[in-house]
């Protein structure tokens, strides 16, 4: 693949028909709304121990008892506020006590803010629960997914990430706490797609894959709180031509279950295939400066990739 991150070494060795998530542990960000809930459903009748991660318990345990036992378990729930590191850090520790094996983390859960809003730890909302807050519940998660490996990482990102507007101010840390609406929605799409890129560039080689994706223009109730009036009326009045979640989630889904697509890790991609994401989208010097600058934000450190020895090689 021409676009695949620098230093990806070429695959010889894909277990093309090991893969599967039958009997393994997925954990699902926004897993009670829209394409989360949809993967969770996707995802719980292959046959995996579901776990959606929720910032609203009632509405988190209504979904779980929505998809109830589709693939023969029960869909577990975790407390989860992506605005808050102190409770990114208590959920990450509260999964770790709680399982043992992480085959998929499904970076999902999202918002599109109309106006200037702050995360708990002063970060502007849009970038700290899109991009932050995944890097750092990733970061915490870490050792979860090397010991699990091979191990997928999917991250929900958006076209968007195309329309972002200087791409290198993220990796300022100090842009971080600025921007609002489809600027800062923008910016954090493409954070998710070169977070997922440089993640693929680091791990691969010791078994932990990753991968974005577009998931088309879907009717949920993303914009729709009313902080962003126009993007909230575009949501309502477009929802009959949108994709319905569960043909919103197809990707994800595709991305967590397919056998074999380990050599087009790392990559960005629409309707089950890859796309060419974005320029910025493609840039490894980018992406591994945001991964610096993300690491010191949040921080909190990944291992580095030569001092990990998961026991898997997949490519
Ligand atoms: N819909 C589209 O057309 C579209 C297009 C491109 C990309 N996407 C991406 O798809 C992903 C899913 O969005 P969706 O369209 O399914 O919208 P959605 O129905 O609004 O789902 C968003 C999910 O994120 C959760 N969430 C929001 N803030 C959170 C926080 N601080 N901590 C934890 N969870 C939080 C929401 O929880 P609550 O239920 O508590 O609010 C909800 O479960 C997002 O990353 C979005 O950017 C969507």
């Amino acid at each position: 693949v021409s676009d695949a991150p620098r230093g990806a070494a070429p695959c010889q060795t894909v277990p093309v028909s090991a893969w599967s998530v039958t009997g393994r542990t997925v954990l699902v960000t926004g897993g009670n709304s829209g394409i989360g809930a949809a993967t969770a459903a996707a995802l719980a009748a292959h046959g995996a121990h579901v776990v959606i991660a929720v910032r609203d318990r009632a509405r988190g345990e209504a979904a779980a008892a929505g998809i109830g036992t589709r693939g023969g378990h029960p869909v577990a729930v975790l407390d989860l506020d992506l605005a808050s590191f102190a409770s990114i850090h208590a959920a990450a520790e509260r999964f770790r006590s709680r399982h043992d094996d992480l085959a998929v983390l499904v970076c999902n859960a999202g918002v599109f803010l109309g106006s200037r809003r702050r995360t708990a730890d002063g970060f502007e909302a849009t970038f700290g629960i899109n991009h932050l807050g995944h890097f750092l519940l990733g970061c915490l998660l870490f050792d979860h997914l090397a010991a699990s490996a091979p191990a997928r990482v999917v991250v929900v990102a958006s076209a968007a990430h195309r329309h972002a507007v200087g791409g290198r101010r993220l990796t300022d840390p100090r842009a971080a706490r600025t921007g609002r609406g489809y600027r800062a929605y923008a910016r954090s799409k493409l954070a998710n797609v070169l977070f997922a890129r440089e993640l693929h560039r680091r791990y691969h080689g010791r078994g932990i894959t990753a991968y974005s994706l577009h998931p088309g223009v879907v009717a949920t109730r993303i914009a729709q709180d009313g902080d962003s009036r126009l993007a909230g009326l575009f949501w309502r009045l477009g929802a009959r031509w949108m994709r319905s979640p569960t043909e919103g989630a197809r990707t994800a889904v595709y991305l967590a279950t397919e056998p074999g697509i380990e050599p087009l890790g790392g990559g960005y991609f629409a309707d089950a295939v890859p796309v060419r994401p974005g320029r910025t989208g493609r840039d490894d010097d980018t992406a591994a400066r945001l991964w610096a600058t993300s690491e010191e934000l949040v921080g909190c450190r990944y291992p580095s990739p030569a001092d990990l020895d998961t026991g898997h090689e997949v490519c």
